[in-house]
């Protein structure tokens, strides 16, 4: 029997978790608020949002600028139905999922910010929240001008801004901006905690109001945190470059970027994939899945460059556990994935996320501001450090994963659980396309790992009484036009 505690008290012993702590520096006014991710572990970033009181579990997603929950048992006589109804798809079409219903208004609260008439998405029973884990659904922070429902409600009565402009409209002088301060699962090396804000800096990484305000880039009508890349160094060589936009949008050595919490992993160009595993031990590319597979104890010094600034990835976060083979055995795979994505080169996920504390500034993106939206990151992370920690950290992760496999009571009742590989996206790019590109890590990478996260929770809670283990986002939305290919959402952005 695998005991998680005797694991986790084991692993913080080796202190390879950044140690994000508290107090956060707020304004005289209660104009901004913390909120910590609820998960424990997982692979996605979950917060409580709270429906005229009633607690729900959403994904936090920068790709993304709607909010939808599965609401069923919840009570929605305080909220007024619209009568509006909206379908959000997510996903290639055989393996597609809906969060579909229509749009209701009413309280919702997240940390001290409450709206009184907030819009949402009722999406009873739908497909797209993992229920058992207690995903069950997701609060996008992308701009209003990326919404559905903004688009939907746009000629009603109804306001049908995002949660967060509605914030930002309640303290019209304060700053527009949220952080994010993602933490790490001390056993499995993945999503584990960490602290969402609004209008508030930790006072930790106070440091970060005095980086480098990064702009935010434009390439199509879809609003996204994006911005220019300007190279990425591997185990000492630097590469640059190699964008498919041209100077109208990046110069020189530049690639467009988005920063995305709502994927897990990071969707790169065949050339960075290349940079970063063609040359390590063993590694091969799979043409199938569209990335590298890795012996697990991969190891490489990866720095991304911003401007004049470095920010080095621990090694943890540069190869995974993402499958199982037939004989059981754990399959390994660089999370840097290849994907071609329509309006961007590159799509930082949590990976990525994990080593920095992150702020987007909404400028003129919120209703009450003004000015260019920007990104400012701090890198928390350490390179000399997490490469001498990661033999050890990477160990425990590998063991841990091997014990859900192998180490459980019931013997081969987890390999039949996580065995059927549905998830291998045999679609090819294009097909991917058409949807959001958020969903193309997911499939492509997350899914296997999260059935050995659900055995896990079965595990778990049949044996340990270990708390549930929440899950990934389905985060990007994508509207549908009459051929059913994903379009732009149907505002401009400013
Ligand atoms: C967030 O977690 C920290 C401990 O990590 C705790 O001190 C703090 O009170 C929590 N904040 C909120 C708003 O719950
Ligand atoms: C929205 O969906 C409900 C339930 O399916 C249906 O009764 C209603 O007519 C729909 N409204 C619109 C405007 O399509
Ligand atoms: C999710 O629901 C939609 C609409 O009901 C359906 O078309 C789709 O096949 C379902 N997806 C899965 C994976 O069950
Ligand atoms: C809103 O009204 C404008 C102008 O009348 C129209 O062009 C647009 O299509 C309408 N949008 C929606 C979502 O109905
Ligand atoms: C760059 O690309 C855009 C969009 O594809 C195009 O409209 C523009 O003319 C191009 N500019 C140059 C300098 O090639
Ligand atoms: C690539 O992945 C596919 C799908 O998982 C698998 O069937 C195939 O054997 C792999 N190819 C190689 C060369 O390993
Ligand atoms: C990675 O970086 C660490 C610390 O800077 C260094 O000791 C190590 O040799 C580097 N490894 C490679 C392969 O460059
Ligand atoms: C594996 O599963 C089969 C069928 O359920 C069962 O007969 C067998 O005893 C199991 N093996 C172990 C090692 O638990």
């Amino acid at each position: 029997m695998i005991n998680l505690t005797t694991l986790f008290a084991f692993i913080s012993l080796l202190d390879i978790t950044f140690a994000f702590s508290v107090p956060f520096s707020r304004s005289d006014t209660p104009s901004s608020t913390s909120v910590n991710f609820t998960n424990a572990d997982g692979i996605v970033y979950l917060v409580t949002v709270e429906f005229d009181g009633q607690p729900v579990q959403v994904a936090l997603d920068t790709g993304s600028s709607d909010l939808w929950i599965d609401s069923a048992g919840l009570n929605l006589t305080p909220f007024t139905n619209t009568g509006l109804n909206v379908t959000i798809p997510y996903g290639p079409d055989i393996h597609h999922t809906v969060a579909e219903g229509p749009i209701l208004v009413g309280p919702v609260q997240l940390g001290d910010f409450k709206v009184d008439k907030q819009a949402f998405i009722s999406a009873p029973g739908s497909n797209a929240t993992m229920t058992n884990i207690n995903q069950l659904g997701i609060l996008g922070v992308a701009p209003t001008t990326g919404s559905i429902i903004a688009s939907t409600l746009k000629n009603t009565s109804y306001n049908g801004r995002s949660f967060l402009d509605n914030a930002f409209m309640m303290y019209p002088k304060e700053p527009n901006y949220i952080t994010f301060m993602l933490s790490r699962d001390p056993v499995f090396g993945i999503t584990g905690g960490g602290t969402f804000t609004i209008g508030e800096v930790a006072t930790e990484f106070a440091a970060i109001t005095k980086s480098p305000q990064r702009k935010v880039v434009f390439t199509s009508e879809l609003p996204r945190w994006a911005t220019t890349m300007d190279g990425m160094i591997v185990n000492g060589k630097k590469y640059s470059g190699h964008s498919k936009f041209n100077s109208t949008f990046v110069s020189a050595g530049q690639t467009v970027t988005a920063l995305d919490s709502g994927t897990s992993y990071a969707l790169v160009s065949r050339f960075y994939a290349d940079a970063i595993y063609k040359d390590l031990p063993d590694a091969v590319f799979n043409e199938t899945q569209q990335r590298y597979i890795v012996p697990c104890d991969t190891k490489a010094n990866v720095t991304l460059v911003f401007g004049n600034d470095e920010y080095p990835i621990n090694p943890l976060d540069i190869a995974g556990v993402t499958g199982i083979s037939d004989s059981g055995e754990i399959i390994c795979s660089g999370l840097f994935l290849v994907a071609e994505m329509g309006d961007l080169d590159i799509v930082l996920g949590d990976i990525f996320l994990r080593n920095t504390y992150a702020l987007f500034d909404f400028g003129s993106w919120a209703t009450p501001g003004t000015g260019d939206p920007f990104v400012q990151l701090l890198s928390v992370t350490n390179q000399a450090q997490a490469w001498n920690d990661f033999d050890a950290a990477n160990a425990v992760r590998l063991d841990s994963f091997k014990k859900l496999i192998h180490g459980s009571p019931g013997g081969n009742e987890t390999k039949d659980e996580v065995s059927p590989s549905p998830a291998s996206p045999e679609s090819s790019n294009s097909d991917l396309l058409r949807n959001s590109y958020i969903i193309i890590g997911l499939l492509a990478g997350v899914i296997v790992l999260l059935l050995v996260l659900f055995a896990l929770v079965a595990r778990g809670s049949k044996n340990v009484g270990y708390k549930p283990v929440p899950n990934v986002s389905r985060a990007g939305p994508a509207a549908l036009d009459d051929d059913g290919y994903a379009k732009p959402y149907a505002y401009s952005a400013p």
